[in-house]
């Protein structure tokens, strides 16, 4: 059989990767594909360092559009990143019936619901697994393998920069803007390295695989997004004294009222496993009605790893680009026509456990007044911590871990507690799970 033809757009990071995975392991890759995929092109800002990486026999050039309407080309695997040319090339590449890889999450969490109705009505394949958690197979997992499950909650650690940020600076007591600039040159971080550190490319994520789990649009304007750039080193060593490790958390959950998708650092028991996910490694924690709580551990970041999933969307559609498109894996698991109109809630309405601090004047009666507060809101205390003053001062920190309550009823609680002439500053909150 001929080879498939694959035009690649951006030779960066995952580019690189791809090309090399794709060129040492080429023999093997044929013997599972049933046939060659071969790179025929490239497209790169950057001619010269493409040509390094490319070498002999394959075109490169400067112009992707030269790509996308080149018709000896059958895949396009884009490789750029962001919503602007790169969203331009992708809908052209499908305009022109071309099957498109992708490891853009930020394209898909926004304009998904354009691209892949665009790719149905064209019958072409649009496959994106390293768009989730780098080189773990999670789509495949989530869209085949647990096919059979109504799933009821997802948790996972998404971004590779922040769990690398927050394990180095617990582990080294390096600083936040040392470790960053270690995760850039590692090739870790996004283009624009905000996207990692105040959770939107982890959003992105698991906007993506909340829309496969649940059958429900891709709406990353609906989610609840918080970084780790306000978390602050005096919680991170609370926590560790209550038991429990702070993490990057991306949760969605179906509840009877409807699905929860957010993103925020998060406590959990140290002794689970997803705590002792370190450095840029991922892992996500899916529940399923019949299989029960199954985890995806692996590199989420990286030239290779990502390559690794890119390369198996390319081998996927060597395999199924003859097949009758209504005998695909549909794009988000779900037939087109059977996707749930379900709400994604806000975030007064979501429900979890909570990490409040509060630096309070050290008299009599403040402790009585902060639990009033709480069971007045109906909260119940889980556990709670007293730092004494250290020398020379009379404030001291108090920690108190909530049960599970909804998030409208700490918010009312953190106001009454902050109007307290006792209480100084503001009270720090951090959601708390306990993934059992
Ligand atoms: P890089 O910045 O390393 O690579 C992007 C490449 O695209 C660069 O070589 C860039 O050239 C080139 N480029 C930019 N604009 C154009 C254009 N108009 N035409 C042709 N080429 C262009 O990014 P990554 O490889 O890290 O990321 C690529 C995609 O993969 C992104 O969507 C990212 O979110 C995603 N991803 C990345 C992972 C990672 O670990 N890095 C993991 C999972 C997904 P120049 O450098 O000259 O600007
Ligand atoms: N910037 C992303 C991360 C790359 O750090 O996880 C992988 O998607």
């Amino acid at each position: 059989m001929k080879p498939i033809k694959v035009g690649l757009l951006g030779i960066g990071t995952v580019g690189g990767g791809t090309f090399d995975v794709l060129k040492r392991n080429q023999e093997e890759i044929r013997r599972r594909a049933g046939r060659a995929i071969e790179i025929a092109m490239v497209a790169d800002l950057n001619v010269a360092r493409a040509r390094e990486v490319a070498g002999a026999g394959c075109e490169v050039v400067s112009d992707a559009r030269l790509v996308v309407d080149n018709p000896e080309i059958d895949i396009v695997v884009e490789l750029i990143g962001g919503y602007g040319i790169a969203r331009e090339l992708v809908m052209t590449a499908i305009a022109n019936g071309k099957h498109v890889v992708t490891a853009n999450k930020a394209l898909l969490a926004t304009h998904g619901t354009e691209i892949f109705k665009a790719a149905q009505e064209k019958g072409v394949i649009v496959a994106f697994e390293a768009a989730v958690a780098g080189g773990i197979p999670i789509i495949k997992a989530l869209r085949e393998g647990l096919t059979a499950n109504r799933i009821q909650w997802i948790a996972g650690i998404i971004n590779g920069t922040t769990n690398f940020i927050l394990s180095e600076m617990r582990d080294k007591g390096l600083d936040f803007a040392t470790v960053l600039k270690e995760a850039q040159r590692l090739g870790y971080a996004e283009a624009d390295p905000t996207f990692d550190i105040k959770g939107v490319d982890a959003a992105h994520k698991l906007t993506i695989m909340s829309a496969i789990a649940f059958g429900i649009p891709v709406q990353f304007e609906r989610a609840y997004v918080e970084g780790i750039d306000q978390l602050q080193a005096i919680d991170i060593r609370y926590a560790e004294q209550l038991g429990y490790r702070i993490k990057l958390l991306g949760i969605t959950r179906r509840t009877a009222q409807g699905i929860e998708l957010r993103v925020h650092p998060t406590l959990i028991p140290a002794k689970r496993l997803l705590a002792n996910v370190e450095g840029a490694m991922n892992a996500v924690l899916v529940q399923g009605d019949a299989v029960g709580a199954t985890l995806y551990y692996g590199k989420g970041a990286g030239a290779e790893p990502t390559a690794s999933a890119v390369i198996a969307d390319l081998v996927d559609i060597a395999r199924l680009a003859s097949a009758d498109p209504g005998h695909r894996v549909p794009y988000l698991a779900f037939q087109p026509d059977a996707m749930a109109d379900i709400p994604v809630l806000p975030m007064s309405e979501i429900t979890t456990s909570y990490y409040l601090r509060l630096k309070v004047a050290d008299k009599v009666g403040v402790l009585a007044d902060l639990t009033r507060i709480l069971a007045d809101a109906g909260i119940s205390i889980d556990a709670m911590l007293q730092k004494e003053p250290a020398e020379g001062e009379n404030e001291a920190d108090i920690i108190l871990l909530t049960h599970q309550t909804q998030e409208k009823h700490v918010d009312a609680a953190i106001v009454r507690m902050e109007a307290l002439a006792t209480v100084s500053g503001r009270v720090t909150r951090i959601r708390l799970e306990q993934l059992s």
